[in-house]
């Protein structure tokens, strides 16, 4: 019957709320501090850098960065709840069509975006990840990676999540050298229950 579908009560709609996004990442993401770690120890910015995280969910990257922060989601909610609660400059944007321009930032990153996007969109983020960074700067995906079946709980995680487009490592890095990214670490230190993979385009 037309509009079934469109009632049926979806429990991934709760994840739009801001507070119930950050709640359950505190509760599910037991890596989530080794992204914020890993940030800090490798990222080099030049003075008065500037820094995108696209896909920025909540915000809660910018205490990373002492530089010029700039987030962009295409969730509105997450956004105006990072405006209020985060330092930097927050908007609502689609990470495939960024509204900067060529070389902006000196660093570029997304975290756990791109199971969010189907391949097609997924190359079109990331192209447009490197197009607003600067020639001598740097864009870093981090991305968790679809464990076999022997992590049970990452695996039931993954299966569980609102992202419809979870990959394996072999299918990021093929997506991803597509696109000239080569794969700068498979894992992040102190991450679990599954791993948080590092590519980067230099
Ligand atoms: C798993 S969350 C990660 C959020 C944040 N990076 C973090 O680590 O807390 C994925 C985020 O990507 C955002 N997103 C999905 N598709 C997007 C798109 N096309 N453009 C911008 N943001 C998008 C979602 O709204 C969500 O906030």
């Amino acid at each position: 019957m037309k509009g079934m579908r469109d009632h049926k009560w979806d429990p991934y709609r709760l994840l739009e709320s801001p507070v119930l996004y950050n709640l359950k990442s505190a509760v599910f993401s037991m890596g989530r501090e080794s992204v914020l770690n890993y940030l800090r120890r490798s990222v080099e910015l030049p003075a008065g850098g500037r820094v995108l995280d696209a896909g920025c969910g909540t915000g809660r990257h910018a205490r990373v960065f002492d530089a010029s922060f700039w987030g962009i989601d295409g969730n509105a909610k997450y956004i105006d709840y990072a405006r209020r609660h985060r330092r930097g400059v927050f908007s609502v944007m689609d990470a495939t069509n960024l509204a900067f321009p060529r070389g902006s930032f000196d660093l570029v990153f997304c975290v756990g975006l791109l199971h969010h996007l189907s391949d097609p969109q997924a190359r079109a983020a990331v192209r447009e990840m490197r197009r607003v960074t600067r020639d001598s700067g740097r864009v870093l995906v981090i991305e968790g990676v679809f464990p076999s079946v022997t992590n049970f709980v990452g695996y039931l995680l993954f299966k569980c999540d609102r992202g419809r487009h979870t990959r394996t490592l072999a299918a990021l890095k093929d997506l991803l050298a597509q696109e000239g990214f080569h794969l700068h670490a498979e894992n992040i230190a102190r991450t679990f229950p599954y791993c948080r993979a590092v590519f980067s385009n230099r």
